[in-house]
């Protein structure tokens, strides 16, 4: 297969990290007779310091050219830290997600055997622990209309969501419950606000076409809290895209590291597959960033594509990184050394010779 893929490193770690993804794409295309080529174009601060735009025209054109975009991750302290930036780097990321019609954002939770204690919670909490989000990716509050009054003393960010944005995503999820444990959980808050009532509603008018889906409502608030006293019991969770956000940054405590979750972002005409961790500056350039959630990511590539058995050796591949505690500091008390190239190069040797990587 040909793939032409985009590829926005980003700020902080998310250079490192896309370069042992595409470390694994290069051997995994070498391995199976592939063609990937690889385009890299800028986003985010590093896009701002050279042409002053987080996305310039010419990365969203060469992402619209491509057959997939892999992205690094985003952010720089300069801009956290000042209310007042008229541009900030995240603008970088929401506004590819939008130009490509990213709606739909997959984000699986599991809880690897191999690190059940990295978690700071209990192993008999999160044991099997299998569970995936569906995010809504180009609505509601991040993407409503946004007021700052004249004075500076009233904001108010609107929070939309047509019936159509509902629909596309829920039958995804309801999809996706159908070839898992078929459940599906709807987080919401519709006791309070109408947003979350238009999405029940809709919510429960599709399930009935899913007849073999087992189908839940809870609110954000006790979603929060059952997420991490009894993850087990979910299977699909979908939600709006800020309850999306948070929920998946919490789930990664269930894994032990959030350098280890991946996601794919899909939209009718193009994907995109992004770890969801952010640039994490302070340890950029140092060789200690998890690049597991940008190679898992780049599974979910190769998975979007029907490369089922290129991506389960991907994911072997990290299975067996994790088993022998080849990864880097977030998660190894056994060795000191190993850098975010050393699990890179560990994975990547493991695809050219399943049988025989050890670590040496
Ligand atoms: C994520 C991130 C982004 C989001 C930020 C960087 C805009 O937190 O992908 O989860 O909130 O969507």
């Amino acid at each position: 297969m040909k793939l032409n893929i985009a590829v926005l490193p980003g700020d902080g770690i998310g250079p490192e990290v896309t370069a042992q993804a595409v470390k694994v794409l290069k051997a995994i295309a070498m391995e199976f007779n592939h063609v990937f080529t690889f385009r890299k174009a800028l986003v985010g601060s590093s896009a701002m310091d050279k042409t002053g735009n987080p996305l310039p025209e010419e990365t969203v054109n060469i992402c619209k050219e491509a057959d997939a975009v892999l992205f690094g991750a985003i952010g720089s302290p300069a801009y956290d830290h000042d209310p007042d930036a008229k541009v900030r780097p995240e603008q970088g990321l929401l506004g590819i997600r939008k130009a490509l019609g990213l709606h739909t954002n997959i984000r699986p939770v599991i809880a690897y055997e191999d690190l059940l204690n990295k978690s700071s919670l209990k192993v008999k909490q999160i044991k099997d622990t299998n569970l995936v989000i569906y995010r809504e990716l180009t609505g509601g509050i991040y993407f409503g209309e946004r007021h700052l009054s004249d004075d500076g003393n009233t904001a108010s960010d609107v929070c939309t969501y047509q019936r159509f944005e509902i629909e596309r995503i829920a039958h995804g999820a309801f999809k996706a419950a159908q070839s898992r444990k078929r459940k599906l959980t709807l987080v919401d808050k519709a006791n309070v606000l109408e947003s979350s009532r238009l999405w029940r509603r809709i919510v429960k008018e599709i399930a009935l076409q899913y007849s073999n889906v087992e189908v839940s409502y809870m609110y954000i608030d006790n979603a929060a809290m059952e997420l991490i006293i009894n993850p087990r019991q979910f299977d699909v969770i979908l939600t709006e895209n800020m309850f999306g956000d948070i929920l998946s940054e919490e789930a990664s405590v269930i894994v032990g590291s959030i350098g280890l979750l991946a996601s794919a972002s899909l939209g009718d005409k193009h994907a995109m597959f992004e770890p969801i961790h952010g640039a994490y500056t302070k340890a950029a350039n140092k060789g200690i960033a998890n690049p597991i959630a940008s190679i898992l990511s780049a599974a979910m590539l190769l998975d979007h594509f029907g490369l089922d058995d290129e991506a389960a050796l991907v994911r072997e591949g990290v299975d067996k990184s994790l088993k022998l505690h080849i990864t880097t500091p977030d998660l190894n008390n056994k060795y000191d050394n190993i850098s975010t190239t050393k699990v890179g190069d560990f994975i990547e040797d493991f695809i050219n010779n399943p049988d025989e990587t050890n670590l040496n």
